[in-house]
């Protein structure tokens, strides 16, 4: 859903996304930038967070900043944000999206390299990310958070243990944290979608076939669209839904809802 062409209600705020260059990262700072919202764009690589910005600039968008950023490295969150700051001077809300998948390999067969690579990026980057927006939120006078988990923080999925432990881990941290911050108007929620059609999924389902089996699974009969979550995640970070804080929302299409049959 486009929002209308008179909803400036992300103006003059700053919103700092990972993951910016591709998937859903791309989807939610678009729709942000649709508001009116400053946008920060992280990601390992440059040359998507150009086109991300490009996308930005073809839509009428605000002011956008690429910061190449790896968020294993926590010399490159610390410099990002205060690249922030210095820039803009506020940070309104957060995305900590990047991420990688992992599937295909049974418990004991990941490798320890494997294991250590997805928990890195998947549990620590979001950690570490959390630990340089906060500080910059508190002086903004508050702000919100959402993490990128998954379906796969809330229940199991075969062949996909290191992925799995990893989003666990980030609802955790996303409800722990969000206990320490609520008093100081940091409101800090989990995203927990379903399958949603990005290059991510049509890799780690194995193709055109996978995906048609994963599509006939799914309760709803259909894949998620990245600008649904882009939309859910807009509107948790909206003031008009303050009470909403240590969260983990699954959107879906019914996926974690029961068993059909
Ligand atoms: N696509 C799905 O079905 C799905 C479902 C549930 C959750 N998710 C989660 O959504 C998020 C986005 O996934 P997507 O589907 O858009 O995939 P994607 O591969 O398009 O996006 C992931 C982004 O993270 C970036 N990234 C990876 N490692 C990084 C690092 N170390 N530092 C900085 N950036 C890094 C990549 O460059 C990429 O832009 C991920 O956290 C993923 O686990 C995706």
């Amino acid at each position: 859903m486009m929002p209308s062409p008179h909803d400036h209600s992300w103006n003059g705020k700053v919103v700092f996304i990972t993951g910016a260059g591709t998937g859903i990262g791309q989807a939610t700072a678009l729709a942000f930038a649709q508001r009116g919202a400053k946008l920060a764009l992280a990601g390992s690589s440059e040359a998507p967070l150009h086109d991300t910005a490009q996308r930005i600039a073809t839509l009428g968008g605000t002011e956008t900043l690429c910061l190449p950023c790896n968020v294993t490295n926590e010399d490159d969150l610390a410099r990002t944000l205060s690249l922030i700051e210095k820039e803009w001077g506020r940070l309104d809300a957060a995305f900590n999206n990047a991420g990688i998948g992992q599937g295909g390999t049974p418990a004991a067969s990941i490798s320890t390299e494997e294991w250590k690579r997805v928990v890195d990026i998947d549990l620590t980057g979001t950690f570490l990310s959390m630990k340089y927006e906060i500080p910059l939120m508190l002086k903004s006078g508050g702000g919100a958070i959402v993490n990128s988990a998954s379906t796969a923080g809330l229940v199991g999925f075969r062949t996909a243990a290191a992925y799995t432990a990893a989003k666990f881990g980030v609802v955790g941290l996303t409800k722990a944290a969000a206990m320490d911050y609520a008093r100081e108007a940091i409101r800090i929620n989990a995203i927990c979608p379903g399958p949603i059609e990005t290059p991510m999924i049509e890799k780690f389902l194995g193709g055109a076939e996978g995906l048609r089996r994963t599509k006939e699974a799914q309760p709803i009969g259909r894949l998620g669209q990245r600008e649904e979550i882009a939309e859910m995640v807009v509107s948790m970070c909206n003031p008009a839904t303050a009470y909403l804080t240590g969260s983990a929302i699954a959107i879906d299409g019914g996926q974690t809802s029961g068993v059909m049959g």
